[in-house]
Parts: C-alpha cells; structure tokens; sequence
C-alpha cells in the first residue's frame, strides 16, 4: 500500500548500480536506448501480510523522523512554530463547525417560516456564521505568513548547515560518485524538505480533527450515517494508495532521465561547450535525443495521470453512489419529518468533507514518506565524519619547518579502486632541495602531491615531514606551511587582485604583495594593461569581466600560489599552459622563488625538468628511478630514453 520498504535511496542506487553492471549501456543519455525502468519498487512477496508488514516498516521509518524535523523546525524560530502548530490544529475544526453554521441555519429558517422561530435566531446565527468565516480566512493569512517566514529562516540554517559540514569534508568525498550525489542531494533537495514534511504532519494532525469532529457529528444525528461515511470513501482510498505510491516511484526513476536531458540541455547552452558543439555538428543530435527522452517521459507521465485518474474517478463513483442513496434516504426521512433540513445539509457537508479527509490523509502520509526520503539522505550527509582529521592532542607545528620531506614506502589506492595509484613509493628530500617529478600521465604524480599535502592518507606506510609523521599534526596548520598549484586550479570569478590574494587570506588587502606575486609569476604586465588593473573582475559571470587566455589564466594561478611565503612550494605542471618565452622566464626565476623553499614540481617538458636538483620519475605507481639529470642519463633507463626522444624530436624536428 506504502511503498517500498525503508531505504527508496538505497533501492534506486542500488538498481542503478546493478545496471551499469549488467548491460554495457551508458548512462550518460548520449547513446543507447531512450526509456526509463518500469517502477517496479516492490520486491519480494506481495501476500497482504508481506505488503502489511512493508507498510508497517515505512510508517515507523517515516514517524521515527518526525521528532528531528520538529526540532529542526524549532530550532529555526520557536514562536513561528507555535503559531503555526496551534493555527494548523484549530483550522481543522474550522470545516466541522462551517458545516453545523450550515445546519442551524438552514434549521433556524425553516423554523421561521413556520413561525416556530424568530429572526433574531437567523441574525445570530449569521453572526455565528461570519465570525468562523473571518476565523477561516485570518488563519489561512497567518498560516501563510508563519510557513514564508518559517520556510527562509530553514532553508538559511540548512544550506549553513549543509556548507559548513561540506567545507571540513575530505577531499575524498567529493571525488567519489555516490558521495558526492549525496552532497548535491542535501545541497538543492534538502532545505525545503523539512517545513514541507512539518507541514505534511501538521495537516495530517489537522485532518484527523476535522475527520474525527464531522464523524462525532454525524454520530449525533444517526450512528448509521456516521458508519456508511466512513465506510463509502474506502475504495476511492485504496486506488488512491495505489496510484499514489506509483506516481512517486515513477517520480524517482525519472531523476536519472531528468538529469541527462539537464545534461544534454547543457551542451547546447552553455558557453564552453558551444565552439565543439558547432564544429562536430552536435547540436542538432543533442536537440534531437533530448526530444526523444523527453517524449519517453511525457508519456510515461501521460499514462499515469489517465490511469490514475479513470481509476479513482470510477472507484470514486461509488463513493458518490452510497453518498447520493444516503442523502436520498436522508431526505426522505426529513420529508417523514423524522430528520430535518439541517440534517441533510449537515449530512451533506459531512461526507464531503470525510471523503476529502481520507484522501488528504494519504496524500499527507505519502508526502511525509516522500520528504522523509530526502531528509535520511541530509542526515546521512551531516552524520559523515571527516576522515582527514586532527588527532587528539596533534602535535604543535615547529615555528620554522625545515622542509625535509620523506617518504617510507608509502602505498595508496583511491577509494573502490582497484589497483593502487602509489606502491612502495620512498625517497627523501633535503630542506630547499627543488625536485622535479616525471612519469606518462597516470603514473601517480597528482596523487603524490595530493598526498603531501594530506588531502589523502596513505593506505600503508608514512609521510614524515622534518622527522615528524604528517598525520600527528593538526591538517589546517599543516597546510598553512605548504603553498601549491594543482593541475585543476581554479579560475574565481573575482577581481584579478582577488584572484591572487586569495592564496593567503591575511594578504587578500595586500596591494603591494599581491602585485610582487603577479611580476614573480609573470602575469603583472597583463594585469596592468586590463581596464581596470587589478580591480578588473576576470572571468564572464560578471558585467564587463574580462575573458583571459588559458596561459593567462595560469599565471594568475601561479601567482596565487606565489604569495603564500610557505616552506614547501608545490606546483603541477605550472607551465602547461604557457608559451615558451614564458616558460624560460619563470623557470629562470624559480632559482631564487625556490631559494630557502622545498621546491616540487611536475613538468612533461625535459628542458625544465633537467634544471632540478633532484628528479623522481614515476611509472605505473612505483619509483622506477631517482638522482640527479646526470646521474639518471648516465643509468642510462626510462629517464634517458625519454629525454633522448623529446631532444631528438627537437633536433630533427
Ligand atoms: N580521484 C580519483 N579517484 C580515483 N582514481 C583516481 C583519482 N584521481 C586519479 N586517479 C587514478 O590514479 C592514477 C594516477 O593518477 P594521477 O592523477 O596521480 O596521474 P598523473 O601522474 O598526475 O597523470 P597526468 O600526467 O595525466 O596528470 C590514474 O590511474 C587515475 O585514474
Ligand atoms: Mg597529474
């Protein structure tokens, strides 16, 4: 009757998962057949005391969340709750006592018009009426108000919550796939979930008053009544449930159809992308399987909401058929003068108002299963520890590092895969030594520094820096006497000034340091000719930013990394991006920028690499060779061969 079980999340990862397993088809949407998994959520028995059971599990689950969403909700502003708490309640009274206005009414009429009653009883009566009226539209006003006020005040405090917790996150979670959709999930979905389930629960409280009142009600006119009221909405319920439970599983497995015709969308909207996109001609087919999986879905869609429909629409009939032949006997026992007039307006009122309670008692659970979903996955997100942490009693980082850096065998392999990225990796490094790595591309030099800097944990062995294992001290301080350049850096979209000083958050005012780091990394003479110098914003997002060249882009980079006046000096491929000239000049100057520093970097180009006093040539995870440019030509191995074969290309070219 409910869906699923407990964990929807776990089931649709889990399916996902199986799939790619299973068949070789991509998930990107980009090939491959266009259509979306039947729901099939129920697995496993489908006796009723199976299905009785699974409802059991999810209304425990959904009602166990419960007291969390109230604190939550508490939390972000106590007097809001109350209001709205006491409002819902009373709001649920509001239809019974229309309904019975409605009865003495009609009452107090007739028993005018046969001189039984006075007009004075009518005029009260509307009094009555007017006042539960304006008492309906001043809590539906402040219901409104409280829920606004209420709904900004969580989303603030979630998504605080959200970036606070992600901010001291390991790098690690946001590298692997399912984490990191757990992220995006509490990012966008979760702040609006709590309030809505609040609101689900509040309505279900206020439904139940409004069932329970106009059922006592009816009891007082005719028990019999009371009990064909609460019998006749019975089938409209369970098609309800069916389809219901149904329309949110459809919901769910077409997220991932959703998110690839997002992607798709992207591809021909986006700026980035636009130049390949034209030069490939792959507008035209992105457009074209973007209309094909959104036709799936529309019609997917189109099934359920006509199935559904017709569904409860006919089962609904006979609710409508048991109302009509109750209101008919009614009003022939008010014709026998055994009821009256009141009664079947009451009547009438009642069993509206009770087959509209039993359906809004399912819409509100399902709601509260559905925003319970997402809430597990936020909860899920903020109880994840991070694994990168500082130890009980780190300890205290010396006031000048030396900068000796060594590595004792030290083996790691990324989170689920299989083969290490690093094995058995030990070498040593001198304070102010400046090393180059090498190696082919995935050889492991990114993960090295990734390492040194403690954004991973080795899977065996130890990182020490002067004698001192990285992972006695305390991570943040540890960073702070490293300054670094990845592969990946990133373009703010900030002033040019900003985009420098940001490598050392006490300099971000530093004028003067800041335009020293740009002239050491070779970018001050593009910043200066820029509109604005260096408060001119970089980048597109902003009016009038300016659009620099990828090599230019790097620079500034560098020069972020420059300003940090940190021991150990990391750069990853720092020149990959720049001309030759460039290049030459910053090698030049990275004497002296290196100079009291341990210097490491990872370069393709021999030409610089020969310049370091020490290389460290990677291969497959391992340190296949080590020394000196000399020392390492004269072994005459891999080094050698692939510094003859980039000279020769050179020569001969
Ligand atoms: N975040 C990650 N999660 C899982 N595996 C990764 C991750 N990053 C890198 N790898 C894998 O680890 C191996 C080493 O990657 P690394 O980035 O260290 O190579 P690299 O030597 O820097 O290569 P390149 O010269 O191309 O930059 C590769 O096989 C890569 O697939
Ligand atoms: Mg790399």
């Amino acid at each position: 009757m409910i869906p699923g079980g407990g964990g929807g999340l776990e089931f649709m990862m889990a399916r996902r998962g199986r799939r790619r397993h299973a068949s070789t088809v991509p998930d990107s949407g980009l090939t491959g057949p266009v259509d979306i998994p039947e729901p099939q959520p129920e697995q496993g028995p489908k006796d009723l005391r199976s299905r009785l059971k699974r409802a059991r599990t999810s209304v425990a689950g959904t009602v166990r969340g419960l007291p969390k969403v109230a604190r939550l909700t508490w939390q972000a502003s106590p007097p809001l709750t109350i209001v709205l708490a006491l409002i819902t309640l009373l709001s649920g009274l509001l239809p019974t006592a229309t309904a019975y206005i409605a009865k003495l009414l009609l009452d107090s009429v007739v028993a005018a018009i046969q001189h039984r009653g006075t007009t004075g009883d009518i005029v009260n009566v509307a009094l009555f009426q007017f006042a539960v009226l304006a008492a309906t539209a001043v809590s539906s006003a402040m219901t409104s108000i409280a829920q606004t006020l209420l709904q900004e005040r969580m989303t603030l405090t979630i998504r605080h919550r959200v970036m606070t917790h992600a901010s001291d996150l390991h790098l690690a979670y946001f590298e692997g796939s399912t984490s990191y959709d757990m992220l995006r999930q509490a990012a966008q979905e979760a702040p609006t979930r709590p309030l809505s389930m609040m609101n689900s629960a509040l309505g279900l409280v206020r439904t139940l008053i409004t069932f329970g009142s106009m059922i006592a009600l009816l009891v007082a006119v005719s028990p019999l009544l009371a009990l064909v009221a609460l019998l006749a909405p019975i089938p409209a319920f369970i098609s309800q449930s069916k389809y219901g439970s149904r329309a949110f599983w459809l919901t769910f497995m077409m997220s991932p159809i959703k998110r690839r015709m997002d992607y798709l969308s992207s591809l021909v909207t986006t700026d980035t992308y636009a130049k390949e996109t034209k030069l490939f001609g792959l507008g035209q087919y992105f457009v074209e399987r973007f209309r094909k999986l959104g036709v799936v879905a529309y019609e997917r869609q189109r099934k359920l909401t006509v199935n559904r429909n017709v569904s409860s629409t006919s089962w609904g009939l006979l609710s409508t058929f048991a109302g009509s032949a109750i209101a008919l006997y009614i009003a022939l026992e008010a014709v026998g003068g055994r009821l009256t007039l009141g009664d079947l307006a009451l009547y009438t009122a009642a069993a509206t108002s009770v087959q509209a309670s039993v359906s809004g008692l399912f819409t509100a659970f399902s709601g509260m299963y559905e925003n319970n979903l997402y809430l597990d996955t936020l909860y899920k997100f903020l109880d994840t520890e991070p694994e990168i942490t500082a130890p009980g009693k780190p300890r205290p980082m010396p006031s000048t590092v030396e900068g000796h850096i060594e590595f004792d065998s030290v083996t790691f392999a990324y989170p689920g895969a299989e083969e290490p990225a690093l094995e058995g990796v030990s070498f040593e490094i001198r304070p102010g030594e400046t090393v180059a790595v090498v190696g082919r591309n995935g050889a492991g030099k990114s993960t090295l520094f990734k390492l040194l800097c403690r954004l991973y944990d080795p899977t065996e062995g130890r990182i020490l820096l002067d004698g001192v294992d990285i992972r006695e001290f305390d991570p943040d301080e540890l960073r702070t006497r490293m300054s670094a350049m990845f592969q990946d850096y990133v373009t703010y979209q900030g002033t040019a000034a900003e985009n420098i000083g940001l490598g050392q958050l006490g300099a971000l005012e530093d004028r003067a340091r800041i335009e020293d780091s740009a002239r050491r990394a070779g970018a001050a003479e593009r910043i200066e000719r820029l509109p604005s110098g260096y408060d001119s914003p970089l980048g597109r997002w902003f009016d009038q930013g300016v659009s620099l060249s990828g090599g230019e882009w790097q620079k500034i980079a560098l020069a972020r990394a420059f300003i940090r006046d940190a021991p150990i000096l990391i750069l990853d491929e720092p020149t990959s991006a720049l001309d030759a000239q460039a290049e030459h000049d910053l090698f030049a100057r990275l004497r002296a920028l290196a100079h009291g520093r341990t210097t490491l970097y990872i370069s393709h180009r021999f030409s610089t690499v020969r310049q370091a006093e020490k290389i460290l040539l990677l291969d497959h995870g391992k340190l296949a060779e080590h020394g000196t440019h000399e020392e390492l030509m004269a072994l005459g191995g891999n080094y050698a061969e692939l510094f003859t074969l980039q000279a020769s290309a050179y020569l001969n070219g």
